[in-house]
């Protein structure tokens, strides 16, 4: 299906067909790199593709859990001139619109939410909130509009990089690791699928977001775009006052080496992790999340090799090779 309003094919696919079980029975593939959503994203697709964007706007895109949190808030406090006292009380799912994720739950899991939560009024409004198109929702915000996305450049709205975009991307080792724990802590998500099966399924891009590669190198080959920054973790956690530095400048922003530091402290590890505006508690109060599990988990590099044995080692060597054999695209954690 294309038509004027949307360039893009989009093919639905019954994973049984592809062989692989799937939390997501049946999924879209969209482009002619096929990325993957849940069905409900053709609803959506060309609504994002087509809203209206301000100058004034600032995208946070990712593949997930590439540190798109991180990223947010530290570009949230340096374009709202290090305003702490509303970062720590206004939740991060409130400064910013999370493009498409209302798209990811069907009718069945809207429904199974709004009961879950029909007896609070907070909590109710917070689902309602979660549910609602984003779209519609940055109708009617204030600039400057703060928007996270985990789509790939090609996908968000066409007219992103007329405003300004910063892309944060990890080694896809640690973020498929990430993502597993993810998957696995979100009650609507949850597979029980051991991590190796879930590797295999990133690998052949059945997971929702993949193909991997694709998401990176498309933001990586805009880098040099006036509006575009691209991050990554791994420099994020190396010299987190340089990245700030560069985020200041990307944002026209000046802070002296004192509020620099700050900043950093802010955004370390410990602090994000007990931090309630940031650490997604509210997914688990609305019952998204299992309360034993934590969105603010590790952060670490390298942690991946906890979890590879010797074939995936090689499987993953031979990918990374085969995909960054057409680009100058280097992560910090492979030199
Ligand atoms: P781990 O699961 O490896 O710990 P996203 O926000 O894109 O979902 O990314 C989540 C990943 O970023 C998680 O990785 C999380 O722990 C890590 N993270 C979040 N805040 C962090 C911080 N302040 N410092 C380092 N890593 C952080």
């Amino acid at each position: 299906m294309t038509n004027e309003k949307y360039p893009y094919e989009i093919k639905a696919v019954k994973m049984e067909v592809e062989g692989t079980a799937h939390k997501f029975p049946v999924i879209v593939r969209i482009g002619p790199k096929g990325y993957v959503f849940p069905e409900n994203f053709k609803h959506s697709a060309a609504d994002i593709y087509n809203m209206e964007v301000r100058p004034s706007d600032v995208f946070v895109a990712s593949f997930p859990r590439s540190g798109t949190t991180w990223t947010q808030d530290m570009v949230w406090l340096i374009a709202s001139n290090l305003d702490y006292e509303r970062a720590l009380k206004v939740p991060l799912t409130e400064r910013y619109a999370f493009l498409e994720f209302f798209s990811s739950f069907n009718d069945e899991m809207k429904m199974k939410l709004l009961d879950a939560n029909k007896d609070d009024e907070a909590k109710l409004k917070e689902v309602k909130l979660l549910l609602k198109p984003a779209t519609e929702i940055l109708e009617t915000t204030p600039s400057p509009r703060f928007i996270k996305t985990h789509l790939p450049l090609s996908l968000m709205p066409r007219k992103a990089l007329e405003a300004k975009v910063v892309y944060v991307a990890r080694d896809p080792r640690d973020a498929i690791v990430s993502l597993h724990h993810l998957v696995n802590s979100m009650k609507f998500m949850s597979m029980d699928e051991d991590f190796k099966a879930f590797w295999k399924s990133v690998l052949n891009n059945f997971q929702p977001w993949t193909p991997y590669f694709d998401h990176v190198k498309e933001a990586w080959e805009m880098r040099h775009h006036p509006n575009m920054l691209f991050l990554f973790y791994e420099d994020m956690r190396k010299d987190l006052p340089s990245v700030v530095r560069r985020v200041s400048d990307f944002l026209g922003k000046k802070y002296n080496e004192e509020e620099i530091a700050r900043l950093c402290d802010h955004l370390s590890f410990d602090n994000f992790k007990k931090n309630p505006s940031v650490n997604y508690d509210l997914i688990k109060e609305i019952g998204l999340m299992y309360a034993d599990k934590d969105f603010v988990r590790k952060g670490k590099s390298g942690g991946w090799r906890d979890y590879f044995d010797e074939e995936m080692i090689a499987e993953a060597d031979k990918w990374i090779e085969e995909n960054l054999r057409d680009t100058d695209l280097r992560f910090p954690s492979m030199q």
